[in-house]
């Protein structure tokens, strides 16, 4: 019987080899890079209740009505996070956690949307996140901006677009939905399906169609900046102000409206043209109401923004800005067919014990062959244990890149594996 072939689901991907290197060259720069912003890691479950992200992005966006990998259940469903803003302040309401004063954090995982896959985009993929809560000044919105700009150039990446805009709040918002509504009323025949549609669910999304007629139409529709309140503004133009203070460039573009919900005041994309079709490699904004669509009571402002990390790597890729280095190890033990190796399971352990990496043949009798296996596995040192180093309690080092070899007794061989950093 011939077994069928099982692969990854579709746009999901297997990381190893090289590959793997990369990423935790990014995990190694976020971390430190956190640590300096003083944000901590908040790790949440992949699997929550769909209504924590029904509630917080929204029922009629794209990524609830169509994205959800949703999974049935007879009480509640439950579903893979398609992100995770929600799941942190599902976390922080379940915990309190906001009460302790302004709280920090970031998270690195994997995040699930039934998307059509296509490059840059997958149906799993990994987004590093920061969110900060307790903050309503302007200086969070800069210093989650800020983070996200620090990342890219210090992972090489200095083309990146920064596009800012204002969605309004509570008390500017309806007013210009309203006007926005006045100017599609007569034009909505005439643009794409889904337009037609985010009349209705979110008229302000249709700002961001990529159609071309859309666009067209978009060119002349009212800009949200006329109708900001003094609070909206001002917030902005402070923004602005901090940004320019430290020579990030920017531009403000009205069309930056999200495709989740909940955001008020700031929001804001950034692009890598690079990156094709799916250019948009990190994108935030505040979101000061989503903490009470949990707890109505509680108002604690917020903001945050996430970065793909698929994404991010394509354009390290593309920029050629970091080249991995092969796995290496540092001893590999060869031993004479008459030498019984269990003593040698002692000295492999040692070895391993002080921070270097060790292996043993624990096949071939053949010297030569154990040699070969040495260099496949990139091996910097051999070790020879053959009858004379086991009579003499010595060993013989043979250094893979330089030729050399010396003989040394085990003592002098282990003192000289001291000080090595794990
Ligand atoms: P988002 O814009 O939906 O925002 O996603 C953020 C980033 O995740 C995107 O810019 C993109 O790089 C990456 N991404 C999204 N979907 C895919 C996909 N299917 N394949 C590959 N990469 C993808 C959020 O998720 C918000 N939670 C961000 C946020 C945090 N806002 C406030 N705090």
């Amino acid at each position: 019987m011939q077994l069928e072939k099982i692969n990854a689901v579709r746009g999901t991907k297997d990381i190893y080899g090289e590959n793997i290197k990369i990423w935790h060259k990014i995990e190694d720069e976020i971390k430190k890079l956190a640590y300096s912003f003083s944000l901590h890691e908040i790790r949440t479950p992949i699997l929550e209740y769909t209504d924590v992200f029904k509630r917080a992005i929204g029922k009629e966006t794209d990524i609830v009505s169509k994205e959800m990998f949703e999974i049935e259940r007879k009480s509640r469903n439950l579903c893979l996070r398609p992100e995770n803003t929600a799941g942190v302040v599902r976390s922080v309401v379940e915990h309190s956690l906001h009460r302790e004063g302004p709280k920090r954090f970031f998270y690195i995982g994997p995040m699930f949307r039934a998307e059509r896959p296509q490059k840059g985009r997958y149906r799993q993929f990994h987004q590093l996140g920061i969110e900060i809560f307790g903050d309503k000044s302007v200086y969070a919105d800069f210093d989650v901006i800020y983070f996200n700009v620090r990342l890219l150039e210090i992972l090489g990446i200095d083309n990146y677009s920064l596009k800012i805009n204002s969605v309004g709040c509570p008390e500017c918002k309806p007013e210009y939905i309203e006007k926005l509504k006045e100017f599609y009323k007569d034009k909505k025949q005439n643009m794409c399906e889904n337009c037609q549609t985010r009349y209705d669910s979110n008229v302000m999304r249709i700002l961001d169609c990529k159609n071309e007629t859309c666009k067209t139409i978009n060119n002349s529709a009212p800009s949200i900046l006329d109708s900001l309140c003094e609070n909206c503004s001002n917030h902005l133009k402070s923004l602005e102000a901090m940004l320019g203070n430290v020579a990030v460039k920017f531009e403000i573009d009205t069309s930056i409206v999200r495709g989740l919900d909940y955001y008020s005041k700031t929001a804001f994309e950034i692009q890598l043209s690079q990156l094709g079709a799916q250019s948009a490699v990190c994108g935030g904004g505040r979101y000061d109401k989503l903490v009470s669509y949990f707890s109505p009571k509680l108002d604690v402002p917020a903001v945050g923004a996430a970065i793909g990390i698929e994404r991010l790597i394509m354009a390290i890729e593309a920029k050629k800005s970091y080249v991995a280095e092969p796995n290496f190890l540092d001893y590999y033990i060869v031993v004479d067919a008459s030498v019984d190796k269990a003593g040698l399971v002692l000295i492999m352990l040692e070895i391993r014990n002080r921070g270097y990496s060790c292996l043993m043949n624990n096949g071939s009798k053949n010297v030569g062959k154990q040699f070969k296996e040495a260099s496949k596995n990139n091996a910097k040192n051999v070790l020879i244990f053959g009858e004379e180093e086991i009579n003499n309690g010595t060993i013989s080092i043979k250094n893979m890149k330089e030729g050399s070899q010396k003989t040394l007794d085990l003592e002098s061989f282990f003192n000289s594996l001291e000080g090595k950093n794990i």
